[in-house]
């Protein structure tokens, strides 16, 4: 098979009818925050119990196509020994793994973030690869404000994921180009979506200059949504700015979009991209590849305790398979309350 078979094999696997993405590739830093939340020491055996919660689910494959873990998590494993992305694979559920290293302030522009990781990427992937990952992430972060992002920021990111992409697919990796506008801030439903189409086109842009085949790739955006200090939005609301959007700037050679959640709430979350699917026929498969509205409610239920095991893994079966019915938009809120 020539890679770019390959890549579009991952691809389809990905963006399955009716599936979505688990992001559980918190980084050592976010991982901490979310276990403190729950009042929860984030030590390597509670993240491994974790994250084998997660991807032991039973039925999980029905609704989930891929999970991104971080790199620690790649080479853990099951109590019984199996490897964690093993787990993953034989449930019929892609391992992927989050390859950047984080965002750092980007100099000579005050308030902007550039996300670094591109050194010695080519030979990261080798070895994520023998780990059984097939597809990587890299986010790219944009502040908010009246004046930021800069257009450095919004360039030298997009160069950043560009480049990426493109050390992926040469070694054989689907990438996952994840362009995150913060919802952090005050900022304007019309202000997100005027910086979300800013970075888009910036990122296509790039795409086409790093020569990557945009058939071998997933994007992963933000949805258009107010700041956080900001006065909430209506479904419908959200759900049409997003895809202008994403009509004016994303060719249709992509073939999936899967959305981070951003902050917004479980439901929340739902609803939205169940709004977009009902809209009527897209040149892309819209779906989800939510971290926190995923997540939340597992982590609400386990905090740590191993009796809670099995009613947390229903807290994440439901809502993967709320988000599977509205990445078909036949999402029912009525299910909210099964
Ligand atoms: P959230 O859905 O919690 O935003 O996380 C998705 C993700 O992968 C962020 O990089």
């Amino acid at each position: 098979m020539d890679t770019l078979h390959e890549l579009q094999a991952t691809v389809a696997a990905l963006t399955a009818p009716g599936k979505g993405i688990l992001a559980a590739d918190e980084s050592s830093g976010t991982i901490a925050k979310r276990f403190d939340a729950v009042g929860l020491a984030s030590t390597g055996e509670h993240r491994r119990a974790y994250r084998e919660l997660l991807i032991s689910t039973p039925d999980l494959g029905r609704y989930i196509s891929g999970i991104i873990l971080y790199e620690e998590t790649l080479g853990q494993a099951a109590a019984d020994g199996t490897p964690l992305p093993q787990l993953a694979a034989r449930l019929g559920i892609v391992p992927g793994i989050k390859v950047d290293r984080g965002k750092v302030a980007l100099a000579g522009a005050p308030g902007d973030d550039i996300t670094e990781g591109l050194d010695g990427l080519a030979q990261r992937l080798q070895g994520y690869r023998k780990q059984g990952a097939r597809f990587a992430k890299w986010r790219a972060v944009y502040n908010v404000s009246d004046e930021l992002p800069s257009r450095l920021a919004i360039r030298a990111n997009a160069e950043a994921l560009a480049r990426y992409a493109a050390i992926c697919q040469a070694e054989g990796i689907v990438p996952i180009v994840e362009p995150e506008v913060l919802s952090d801030g005050g900022h304007t439903f019309e202000r997100c979506a005027e910086v979300t189409e800013a970075v888009q086109h910036a990122v296509f842009h790039a795409l086409y200059r790093h020569r990557v085949a945009l058939e071998g790739m997933l994007l992963k955006p933000n949805m258009i949504v107010p700041g956080q200090r900001h006065a909430a939005t209506s479904v419908p609301a959200v759900a049409d700015a997003t895809l202008r959007v994403l009509r004016r700037s994303v060719p249709p050679a992509v073939p999936g979009v899967v959305f981070l959640s951003g902050g917004q709430g479980p439901e929340e979350a739902t609803a939205h991209l169940d709004a977009m699917n009902r809209s009527g026929p897209l040149p892309w498969r819209l779906s989800f590849s939510y971290g926190r509205a995923l997540q939340d409610p597992v982590l609400k239920a386990w905090r740590g305790d191993a009796a809670q095991r099995a009613t947390a893994q229903a807290a994440l079966l439901k809502r993967a398979r709320l988000n599977s019915a509205a990445s078909t938009g036949r999402y029912d809120v009525a299910s909210e309350a099964d």
